[in-house]
Formats: structure tokens, C-alpha cells, sequence
């Protein structure tokens, strides 16, 4: 059962987000959280470099697990989802860097980068706060639609919407990497709460399938449906097929 929690616009649904991760650092301040890229929570990011500045959230205890990262990208490369990491949010709050992780996309060795991966966050206790994005075409992470649910940390082929949704943040098409690592769907549902974040009309198809279609591997989001706390924060465009 998710919690659907609708938010007014863009702003608003990013200040209920970082309510609720600011909460779970409040209760937990040694939490581990599950971070994710793209424009979506990038305002709920700035809303917590804002609320750490005036003293109100410490993440000096925080660890982090990032979703995924493209194959090939350094981690200086401004494309990198661990720059931008740094520049949307670590550099900006008094976590420690240790403490932060992304896939190695640096390691062309993809069993290893992944396996390793999947260690670290295993040891960690998993996620207890999950942080989500959804995809135009119901991905979670890179778990992009499939005729299978995936498991642990795994390479994956980008489909053809998502290098174009992406595209977006590249100077040309032909920029975004083919290839990423991503934490598998079972990995995302071993955390103890999931917070999925949408906004816009593009996404409105995505999230009335992750909440009310039919669980399937062709909307990787639909198999949250399965966990048991789940809180959808999202703008009224992105529920406009929701009601
Ligand atoms: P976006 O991406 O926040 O940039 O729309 C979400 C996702 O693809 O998971």
C-alpha cells in the first residue's frame, strides 16, 4: 500500500521530501539513506543544504547509498552521477565523504564494480530511507522496463527513452553513456521505507502504473506495490491519473 501524498508544485513537493528525510535523521541521526539522481529531487536536496545551514539537520553520522551511475564516467566527470552528488548536495552539508557511495563506474570490470556494490550495502544494514525517481517509462534506478524483475547490483543497456530523456543534460544525444550500473529491484526493496518522488505531467502515466496497474517487470516501479511502506510525494500533474 503506497501513501500518496500530493503536493501543490515542484517546490512543495520537494519540501515535503526533504521533511521526511530530515525526519529520518532527526529519529535515526546514524541512518543509512538510499540517494537518488535526476532533476526530480535535486529541490529536495537544496531544501536540506538550506534547513543544515540554520543548524536544523546534522548528517555528520549519515552513510548514503546512491542507486546508480553510468559505466565508463570518471568520478570527476561533470556527468558523473558522483559529481553530481558533490555539487547537488555532499559538498554543500557536513556529511562525511567516507561515508558516501556510488557505483563504481569507473571500473570497466562490471561484475566486480557490481558485486562490490552489493557487499558494501549489504553490510551497511541496507537502506532505511530509500529516496526514488521514476522514470518516464516506470524505471526505478536503472531498472528499465523488462520481462524480468532484476535482483542485486547489476550492468545495465539503457533503453532508448531514457538516453533520450537524459539527453537533456548532455551536449549532444550521442554523450549519454549506453551502459550503466544500478542497484537491482530487490536491493531497492530490502530498504525499510521508500520515498518516491515525481513531478510533471511526463511522469503521470509512470505513477498511476507503479500504484494502481498490474505488478510486472514492464513497470519496474509497479513491484513497490509489494513493499510495505512506501509514501509517494508527487505535484498534481504527475497525479493527474490518479484520481
Ligand atoms: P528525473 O529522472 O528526476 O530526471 O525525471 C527520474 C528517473 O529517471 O528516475
Amino acid at each position: 500500500m503506497f501513501k500518496i501524498v500530493k503536493a501543490r508544485d515542484y517546490d512543495d513537493m520537494s519540501r515535503k521530501a526533504a521533511n521526511i528525510i530530515s525526519a529520518q535523521v532527526i529519529l535515526k541521526p546514524d541512518c543509512v539513506l538510499g540517494l537518488a539522481t535526476g532533476s526530480t529531487p535535486i529541490g529536495a536536496y537544496h531544501q536540506l543544504i538550506e534547513w543544515y545551514k540554520k543548524g536544523d539537520v546534522d548528517f555528520s553520522q549519515v552513510s548514503t547509498y546512491n542507486l546508480d551511475e553510468y559505466r565508463g564516467l570518471t568520478h570527476d566527470d561533470p556527468q558523473s552521477y558522483h559529481f553530481f552528488m558533490r555539487d547537488n548536495f555532499f559538498d554543500h552539508i557536513n556529511i562525511d565523504l567516507a561515508n558516501t557511495h556510488v557505483p563504481d563506474g569507473s571500473n570497466p570490470d562490471a561484475d566486480a564494480a557490481c558485486s562490490e556494490y552489493d557487499k558494501m550495502v549489504a553490510e551497511a544494514g541496507y537502506p532505511d530511507l530509500q529516496l526514488l525517481g521514476i522514470g518516464n517509462n516506470g524505471h526505478i534506478g536503472f531498472n528499465e522496463p523488462d520481462d524480468h524483475f532484476s535482483k542485486g547490483t547489476h550492468c545495465v543497456d539503457l533503453t532508448e527513452s531514457t538516453i533520450k530523456a537524459n539527453s537533456r543534460l548532455f551536449e549532444r544525444e550521442e554523450d549519454v553513456p549506453r551502459q550503466a550500473y544500478t542497484m537491482g529491484v530487490q536491493t531497492i526493496m530490502y530498504a525499510r521505507m521508500i520515498l518516491v518522488v515525481a513531478n510533471g505531467a511526463a511522469k503521470a502515466q509512470a505513477v498511476h502504473d507503479m500504484c494502481f496497474g498490474p505488478v510486472t517487470p514492464s513497470c519496474p516501479a509497479s513491484i513497490l506495490q509489494l513493499h510495505p511502506n512506501v509514501v509517494v510525494v508527487a505535484d498534481t500533474e504527475a497525479l493527474a491519473l490518479c484520481e
